[in-house]
């Protein structure tokens, strides 16, 4: 689908920005140039999908096409129950009712937002057993988003197997740049997990990307199959939630994948409330077609080859000017390092919601600040979480921007890194929603009325 841009003069993002709060996530689309908050559900979607959307069986129970949507997903990430949900945080939240109960712990390679936020709404705490890699933007690891398997024994070894309802991983790891885990880190994690009884849930939203990066970098898969690869890094997981934004080139959907039973029947019954009918889950006939389509489009080389070239190809950009991002290329993202542009601002001054900020008016670009406000609260403190990486996220959508929209954003960011001094003054809360408040949060400069000044 081809759709129009407007690039606005400065005076008018001046204005958009101002009334929407200071956060990007605010503006009306119409106002941005090249946006790249989220390459969720931003997906441009190839002819077979729009014809496949004219398949739709718009049956509420049994429709065909929840049929042709379940085959795909087993075919492609191997899982025998298949339970359609709206989108991933539906997912999230019928996975967390069925296995969460209150006191109970949660480990995981970094966390996710909503994710996190499902699961404390539901009483557990959330224990990242992330490499330490992974919490260093400069470091080329190839694999950060492994699991430390020693921090992952220290919990079970303090809680209990009993208090840990699940091991939470995703693939590629969102929250650290869009970083792989590999294989045999993966394997490995299920064996300690499985060894105490404790069952292992993949985040499977860029598991396609994930894959591609095993194929490039880790020992023995570089002549396998991309589509055998994403298989390799389901089977020894006991389940999957499914954000079909993304690697599934839809513009929205998602699943619950498990492969036991019992757990499938009580994850129906709380779809079935929550979301809509089992065969169905709150997607339309046609989504699950368009769905069942981009899955195959998704692990094709050829797609997957371009999608990662796209980005690297910012990214290289950004390192040949100087820019700080977090190494390696991540698999969706270029994340630009808001403590090392900014790194005159306070981290109370939220530095990387005030980059954002100065990206959207320097070039209309919209990223999404991933450091201290989307980590929100600890639950037990009330106190703000700052995590190791603040970092502006440019997030490129698949299939949409060509490479002159890309040296646009490369551009205009160098732009703001060379002038980062004249960023004087941060942003701080005007008003702060109680949960995943980067959406909704509004903003002023932490003095005078901009982030620009003496
Ligand atoms: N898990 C991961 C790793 C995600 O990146 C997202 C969404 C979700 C779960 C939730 O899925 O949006 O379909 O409800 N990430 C988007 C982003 C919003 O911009 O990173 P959802």
């Amino acid at each position: 689908m081809v759709e129009s841009i407007h690039a606005r003069t400065r005076d008018h993002r001046e204005r958009a920005l101002r009334s929407a709060g200071w956060n990007p996530c605010l503006l009306r689309s119409e106002d941005v140039y090249i946006d790249l908050f989220t390459d969720s559900g931003t997906n441009a979607m190839s002819d077979r999908q729009w014809s496949a959307l004219m398949r739709g069986d718009e049956a509420y129970a049994g429709a065909q096409s929840f049929y042709v949507f379940e085959q795909a997903v087993r075919t492609h990430y191997g899982y025998e129950h298949v339970i359609p949900v709206h989108q991933g945080r539906g997912g999230e939240n019928i996975l967390s009712r069925c296995l969460i109960r209150p006191g109970t712990h949660i480990p995981g390679n970094m966390y996710f937002p909503s994710t996190r936020a499902h699961q404390e709404l539901n009483g557990a705490t959330f224990h990242d057993v992330i490499v330490d890699e992974a919490h260093d933007a400069d470091g080329e690891h190839p694999f950060k988003g492994n699991v430390d398997l020693a921090k992952l024994r220290a919990v079970i070894t303090e809680h209990g197997a009993a208090a840990i309802p699940y091991v939470s991983l995703a693939a590629t790891v969102n929250m650290a740049g869009g970083q792989p885990i590999s294989i045999a880190n993966l394997t490995e994690t299920c064996d300690l997990a499985h060894a105490s009884g404790i069952p292992v849930f993949l985040d499977t939203a860029r598991a396609v990307e994930n894959a591609w990066f095993v194929k490039q970098r880790e020992p023995g898969w570089a002549h396998r199959s991309i589509a055998d690869i994403l298989l390799a890094l389901c089977a020894p997981t006991d389940g999957a939630v499914m954000s079909a934004k993304k690697d599934c080139l839809a513009n929205i959907g998602g699943w619950i994948a498990l492969r036991d039973r019992d757990l499938a029947e009580q994850a129906r019954g709380l779809v079935l409330l929550y979301e809509g009918l089992h065969t169905y889950g709150g997607m339309a006939g046609r989504d699950m077609e368009a769905i069942a389509q981009g899955i195959a489009e998704s692990v094709t080389e050829q797609h997957i080859r371009a999608r990662i070239a796209q980005v690297e190809y910012l990214g290289h950009r950004l390192d040949t000017a100087g820019v700080p991002i977090v190494h390696p290329i991540g698999g969706h993202c270029v994340c630009i390092d808001a403590t090392a542009v900014l790194a005159h601002l306070p981290r109370t001054a939220l530095p990387g919601q005030t980059l954002a900020a100065a990206v959207y008016l320097e070039g209309g670009v919209r990223g999404v600040e991933r450091g201290t406000v989307s980590a929100g609260r600890d639950p037990a403190t009330g106190e703000n979480r700052y995590p190791s990486l603040e970092f502006l996220r440019l997030a490129l959508p698949r299939r949409v921007y060509t490479q002159s929209h890309i040296d646009h954003v490369a551009d205009t960011v160098i732009r703001v890194h060379r002038r980062r001094d004249r960023i004087t003054r941060g942003l701080t809360f005007t008003y702060e929603p109680p949960h995943l408040r980067f959406f909704q949060a509004r903003f002023a400069p932490t003095e005078g009325t901009s982030i620009y000044g003496s």
